[in-house]
């Protein structure tokens, strides 16, 4: 049995207190990135190459009023979902057929996000589960939900500008996604299946909620990745408004610690993705790991009880951002199921409960300042679409981080409120599930309007 040290006199007190410091987001920062975000957008807007993309997508908010029976391609990460969904009209939709498939399946040994695998075996499978689900000769418009930065040439042709979210699929990137999915589906005898719309899941998110509330303009993923569109209302096309994806995840003008510096090294594309890398739920894991491995090679944590010091704990990914949830929503006697959860995955033996404590800390700190980075993210789109806050504006929101990491949605909340003080009032955050879905059968719905119009 370990007997139990205070962090004091290991030194683990002193390293908490510097990982509070390196990891603080203050309300000056929120403040100051915020500026640099929406300095960002401008240029963004203004055509200069910088970290915000600002692609537009050629789709405004819907009215409430479309209705009809339509195929969405929810195509967001490892996991593609299919559905067949009704639009009821006043805002109202159902689920009325669904189907998931993981891209990877070691079991079964297949990897469609390698770059072994190609566009069109990778669009094939997805055709193969549409077929699944359509009614032979049915004639059904399709919206595809692409949650990877495209450029859109129009409402059904956007093309892949690179992948995120560490996918590699070959053949794929600077190519018309919703050609390879056309084709794909004329290859599966499905002619009648019609990619009418492709769009971002933000966008697919702001959508969905815009469906049902007026004042819904800022669509946002918190999930595996991180991104944010919003509604412009003067573009510089002149045309009405539009929805704009500003590929947020790809911000950069921030103070990066050293443990984003070896996440992003190691990462498939380093210099990309900045702000996602600090943010999202494909890297909060791993943010955690690389903190508490380079505690236990220092001697300051799991001392003891790593079986083998070149164990599981500090192999890249070992730890995913479900853990970190676990880890703050662990309230059990000596933080006992964290401590079953790393014995079991990383062979760690018996870690002490003051050891446990301090893994909670540090996945705590990592969590808030993720939810607070991207509150200040909300805020400079604010600052741009109505800086003195007469609107009332709603922000949607899905994505598993925002939905199951505990306390994430009111740290946004209180780093809002921080800043915006009274005008906070005015600022709804909305969790909206099945954005991605609904919002892509709104999309189809409006744009089979514009073709009959
Ligand atoms: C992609 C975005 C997407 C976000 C959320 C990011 O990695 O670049 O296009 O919206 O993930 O899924």
């Amino acid at each position: 049995m370990r007997q139990a040290e205070t962090p004091e006199k290991t030194g683990l007190g002193d390293a908490l207190c510097k990982l509070d410091q390196l990891f603080k987001v203050t309300g000056q920062d929120l403040r100051e990135i915020a500026g640099r975000f929406h300095q960002a957008m401008l240029d963004g807007l203004a055509g200069a190459i910088g970290p915000l993309k600002m692609l537009p997508s050629f789709i405004s908010t819907p009215s409430g009023l479309e209705k009809g029976r339509f195929f969405a391609v929810d195509f967001g990460g490892t996991n593609v979902r299919i559905l067949l969904v009704e639009l009821l009209g006043n805002g109202r939709s159902s689920i009325l057929k669904r189907k998931s498939m993981p891209l990877k399946d070691p079991a079964a040994s297949y990897d469609f996000t390698q770059a072994t695998a190609t566009g069109s075996e990778l669009f094939d499978l997805l055709a193969g589960q549409i077929k699944g689900l359509a009614v032979p000769g049915e004639v059904c418009a399709l919206g595809h939900t692409f949650s990877f930065p495209s450029r859109s040439y129009d409402i059904n042709k956007a093309v892949l500008i690179n992948w995120t979210k560490e996918i590699k699929t070959g053949q794929v990137e600077g190519r018309d996604i919703n050609q390879l999915l056309a084709e794909a589906l004329r290859r599966q005898g499905l002619p009648g299946v019609i990619p009418a719309a492709v769009i971002n899941d933000t966008v697919g998110t702001l959508l969905a909620a815009a469906y049902s509330d007026p004042g819904a303009d800022i669509g946002s993923i918190c999930g595996t990745g991180h991104n944010t569109c919003y509604l412009e209302p003067r573009p510089a096309c002149g045309r009405g408004p539009v929805i704009i994806n500003l590929e947020s995840g790809n911000f950069n003008l921030l103070s990066f610690n050293v443990y984003d510096q070896l996440l992003d090294q190691a990462s498939e594309k380093p210099g990309e993705q900045r702000l996602e890398k600090m943010v999202s739920g494909r890297y909060l894991g791993e943010l955690t790991r690389l903190v508490v491995s380079n505690l236990a090679r220092q001697g300051l944590l799991l001392r003891g009880s790593m079986t083998d010091p070149d164990g599981l704990l500090h192999r890249p990914y070992s730890i995913d951002t479900e853990l970190v949830a676990l880890a703050l929503s662990d309230d059990s006697p000596g933080i006992a199921r964290l401590g079953g959860w790393l014995a079991e995955n990383l062979g760690v033996k018996e870690p002490l409960p003051g050891e446990l404590a301090a893994i909670r800390h540090i996945a705590g700190l990592v969590a808030s300042r993720s939810a607070r980075l991207i509150a200040a993210t909300y805020l400079g789109i604010l600052r741009h679409l109505d800086p003195a806050l007469r609107d009332r504006h709603t922000i949607a929101v899905d994505g598993s981080l925002y939905e199951k990491m505990p306390g994430f949605e009111r740290n946004i909340r209180s780093a809002l409120d921080e800043v915006l003080a009274e005008g906070g009032n005015r600022v709804a955050l909305k969790l909206t599930k099945e954005g991605s879905g609904i919002g892509a059968a709104i999309a189809a719905a409006i744009a089979s309007k514009q073709q009959i119009d």
